[in-house]
């Protein structure tokens, strides 16, 4: 059985209250049970992480070293710029995919860089908290293969 680690980054713990009309009206507890739901189809074992903090991130990616199978991520404004969570990333070769519930390409224009990107197996972007499951089917099967 394969295992994952969900990581969400700063401000998502604010999801449902936080600019509802980007990011919709689900907690981030309702995403993380829709994706324990999926569990015993999808025969994965999840754990999920969510910091404000950097270094916390951080911290929770390199635990993932020899211990977990991928990562689903969505680094939120981090994703812009940290060089340091890019570098995890890098460290741990652990497989991972992006994602971002918003479009952030349509949005303003420091949102349409991501530092992480060049190293993940895929990005979602745009298809609101639905993306989180697209990311785990994603990920399992890039593992598959
Ligand atoms: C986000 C997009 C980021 O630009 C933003 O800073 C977030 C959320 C998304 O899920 O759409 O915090 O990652």
């Amino acid at each position: 059985m394969k295992k994952v680690l969900v990581v969400n980054g700063p401000n998502l713990n604010m999801l449902g209250r936080r600019e509802p009309a980007i990011y919709g009206s689900d907690s981030l507890a309702t995403i993380e049970a829709r994706l324990k739901a999926l569990t015993g189809e999808l025969d994965v074992k999840l754990e999920f992480f969510q910091s404000n903090h950097e270094g916390a991130i951080i911290d929770a990616i390199h635990a993932t070293f020899s211990n977990h199978d991928g990562i689903v991520i969505n680094p939120g404004a981090f994703t812009h710029y940290s060089y340091a969570i890019r570098d995890a990333l890098a460290a741990v070769r652990v497989p991972f995919v992006e994602i971002h519930i918003s479009n952030v390409h349509a949005r303003e224009a420091f949102r349409h860089t991501s530092v992480l990107a060049a190293l993940a197996v895929g990005q979602i972007s745009g298809l609101g908290v639905y993306g989180y499951e697209l990311a785990l089917r994603g990920l399992l099967r890039s593992l598959e293969s």
